[in-house]
């Protein structure tokens, strides 16, 4: 075939690429779904534990990954015979999966491809508390994308409202962990983070919907999450310079303690509920003095009108 026939021929095909709406759902993808988006209930995997087979049409279109053909992702699923091809996966791909597979039920090798389009996210990952957590104590609570994205066929735009790390949904869900008592306890973690910053003048802005209000991210990084005793977390030392300055411009050392998960002292927190007691305590009275005023005046009313007969 000449090269002119060949451009010929590719010019009809080109134009129907251009009709599609774009990103381009791959034709694989659709494949695959014809089964995947139809099957509903759990099998047990090779590794003993339940899984869900369904993935929905529409909410994978809906996702950041549309365009991706599923075996962008899961490299061993060759195509929909499921013959495992562990070969066609790149050795780099291969070792991460197998340092953390403790965190998958069935494709572990689909876990770790995110790193091959997200490599700076993920080596922040890996070298985080949470990371350490699953590579170095080969542990399963830790974190990794799918805790804090939501399932790997859905995940939406961090900017976006529905996004489980969105400004809306975030503190929600490191509260999951950070305010779950199994892993405060098995971590020896600080207990009183959750509550601590609802009740902080930033948790109390954030819920009224001030749009600068910082959330768990903006004092501890997205991915690259380390202790307060590490000298690269953002709120070591004096490192909450810079933390907090982001946003309270020219904030010193005597400034940037004002901010702790600690439980406040039991005078401001007594103090606070005090004061809520007097102020109902004053209004009560209130309604209470209108209200007998009231009942005297219509009693006065007829009794008089009664005395001047
Ligand atoms: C003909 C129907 C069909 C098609 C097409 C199909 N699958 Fe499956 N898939 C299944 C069934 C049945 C299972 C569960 C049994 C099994 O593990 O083989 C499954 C299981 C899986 C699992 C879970 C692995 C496990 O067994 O624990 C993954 C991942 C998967 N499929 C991905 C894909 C991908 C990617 C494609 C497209 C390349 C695809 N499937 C196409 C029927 C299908
Ligand atoms: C962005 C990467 C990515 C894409 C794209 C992707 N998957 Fe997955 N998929 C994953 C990961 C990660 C898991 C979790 C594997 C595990 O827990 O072992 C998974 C799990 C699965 C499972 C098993 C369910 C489970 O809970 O273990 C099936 C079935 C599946 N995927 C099918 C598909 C199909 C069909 C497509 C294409 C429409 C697709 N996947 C596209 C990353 C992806
Ligand atoms: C502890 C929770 C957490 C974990 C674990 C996590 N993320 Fe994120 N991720 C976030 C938050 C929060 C944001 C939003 C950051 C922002 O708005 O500045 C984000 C944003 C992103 C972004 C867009 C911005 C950017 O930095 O490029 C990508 C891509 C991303 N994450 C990929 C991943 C991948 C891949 C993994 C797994 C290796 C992962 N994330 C694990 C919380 C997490
Ligand atoms: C083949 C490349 C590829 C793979 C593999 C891949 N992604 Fe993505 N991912 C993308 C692209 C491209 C986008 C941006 C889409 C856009 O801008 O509309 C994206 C977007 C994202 C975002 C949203 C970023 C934001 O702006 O908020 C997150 C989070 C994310 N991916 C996580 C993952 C996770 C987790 C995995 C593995 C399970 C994964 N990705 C695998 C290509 C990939
Ligand atoms: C899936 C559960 C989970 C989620 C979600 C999660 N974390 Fe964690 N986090 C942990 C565990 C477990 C540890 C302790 C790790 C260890 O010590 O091995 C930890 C440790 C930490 C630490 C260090 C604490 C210390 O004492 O060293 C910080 C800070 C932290 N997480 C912040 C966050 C933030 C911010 C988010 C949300 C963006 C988040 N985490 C989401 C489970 C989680
Ligand atoms: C305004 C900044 C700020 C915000 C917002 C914030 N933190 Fe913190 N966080 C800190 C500081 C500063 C510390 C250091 C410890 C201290 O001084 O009490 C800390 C400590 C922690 C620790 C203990 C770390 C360790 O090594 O012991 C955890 C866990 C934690 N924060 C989780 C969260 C979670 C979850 C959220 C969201 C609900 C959040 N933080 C929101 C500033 C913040
Ligand atoms: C993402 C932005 C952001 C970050 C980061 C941040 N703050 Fe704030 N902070 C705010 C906003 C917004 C308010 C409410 C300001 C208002 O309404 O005037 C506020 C209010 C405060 C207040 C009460 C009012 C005041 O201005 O005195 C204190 C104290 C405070 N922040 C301390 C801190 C400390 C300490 C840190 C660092 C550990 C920090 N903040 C980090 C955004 C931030």
């Amino acid at each position: 075939m000449s090269q002119k026939t060949l451009a010929v021929a590719a010019a009809p095909l080109l134009f129907l690429l251009f009709l599609l709406p774009s990103p381009v759902f791959s034709q694989e993808s659709e494949t695959c779904l014809d089964c995947h988006n139809a099957m509903k209930g759990t099998i047990k995997a090779q590794s003993g534990a339940m899984v869900d087979l369904n993935v929905d049409t529409e909410k994978f279109k809906a996702s950041v990954h549309e365009m991706l053909p599923c075996t962008e992702c899961h490299l061993k699923f060759f195509d929909a015979s499921h013959a495992s091809s562990g070969s066609a996966v790149p050795s780099d791909i291969l070792s991460l999966s197998s340092k953390i597979s403790a965190k998958f039920s069935s494709d572990p090798v689909a876990g770790a491809a995110c790193v091959k389009c997200h490599e700076e996210a993920y080596q922040k990952v890996l070298s985080s508390v949470h990371g350490k957590n699953i590579i170095e104590k080969k542990q399963t609570d830790g974190a990794l994308c799918a805790d804090c994205h939501g399932s790997p066929h859905y995940i939406t735009k961090a900017k976006d409202g529905k996004s489980p790390v969105s400004r809306k949904y975030q503190v929600g869900t490191c509260g999951k962990c950070h305010g779950n008592q199994e892993i405060i306890e098995k971590y020896k973690l600080e207990e009183n983070v959750m509550d601590s910053f609802s009740e902080s003048f930033h948790g109390r802005k954030l819920l009224l919907g001030h749009t600068r209000a910082p959330v768990c991210s903006s004092c501890h990084n997205a991915h690259d999450i380390r202790s307060k005793s590490d000298p690269l977390s953002p709120v070591f030392g004096k490192n909450k310079l810079e933390t907090c300055g982001k946003c309270h411009k020219g904030a010193n050392e005597k400034f940037v303690p004002a901010i702790t998960h600690k439980r406040p002292g039991p005078i401001p927190h007594y103090g606070e509920k005090l004061l809520i007691l007097l102020t109902m305590g004053v209004f009560a009275f209130i309604v209470i003095h209108v209200l007998l005023e009231a009942f005297a005046d219509i009693r006065d009313a007829v009794f008089r009108k009664k005395e001047d007969k």
